[in-house]
């Protein structure tokens, strides 16, 4: 078959399109175009952001957005707060603060003859005072342990849990209290004032011998 012969008008044409397509062919990659991204990217995304030529700034920061974080923040120091205190207790030593037994209470001659109650809320105890004797009486009521109330006009303890009556002396006479009142052990210090010691009770047990006369029990006057 005889080869077509090109005319000079399409040798041109030829080299026009060649040219046209040989810048195609040596450009260089282009970058991504942001577009392809789908809404605004994340804050945080930066390195993709920066390599697609974007902005990494986020969405506004709305007050929104800030009242959120500080709740977490909020929250977060909460927790913190509480382990480290629940920490540092484990090492703290469990001390139950309680009153003192032994201690002072004046000198005999503050207490006249009667029920002083001035020691009542501190340590429990009322200071007994008669003719011959000083003696404490331990503020709790022998059924379940109530504490007692002194009525001066009727000249007896009460206890209001259940009615158990005691004389001027804490021996009991009605209800279903089964026992005097404990005493408390005293002493004179070397300067003269009333050592007390609620640790040290002396008591009447039902059908047994009374401890109310023990040395320790009481002190003369
Ligand atoms: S506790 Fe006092 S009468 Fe019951």
């Amino acid at each position: 078959m005889p080869d077509k012969t090109i005319t000079g008008s399409e040798k041109t044409e030829i080299q026009v399109s060649s040219a046209a397509r040989q810048p195609a062919q040596t450009q260089a990659p282009s970058r991504p175009d942001p577009s392809r991204y789908v809404g605004t990217p994340a804050v945080g995304t930066s390195k993709a952001a920066a390599a697609a030529g974007l902005s990494s700034a986020g969405p506004q920061n709305t007050v929104l957005d800030q009242r959120r974080r500080r709740l977490v923040w909020s929250c977060v120091v909460a927790f913190l707060s509480a382990w480290f205190i629940a920490f540092f207790r484990f090492f703290l030593p469990r001390v139950l603060f309680e009153p003192a037994t032994v201690f002072k209470i004046g000198y005999p001659s503050d207490y006249a003859l009667g029920i002083d109650e001035k020691w009542l809320q501190r340590y429990r105890i009322w200071v007994d005072r008669t003719p011959d004797r000083l003696f404490v009486i331990y503020a709790r009521c022998t059924h379940l342990g109530c504490t007692p109330d002194w009525k001066p006009a009727e000249n007896k303890f009460k206890c209001p849990c259940h009615g158990s009556g005691y004389d001027n002396e804490g021996i009991n006479f009605e209800g279903p209290a089964p026992r005097p009142m404990d005493r408390a052990r005293i002493e004179l210090a070397p300067d003269g004032q009333i050592v007390v010691d609620v640790g040290r009770l002396y008591s009447w047990p039902k059908g047994q011998r009374d401890q109310f006369n023990d040395p320790g029990a009481y002190l003369s006057v």
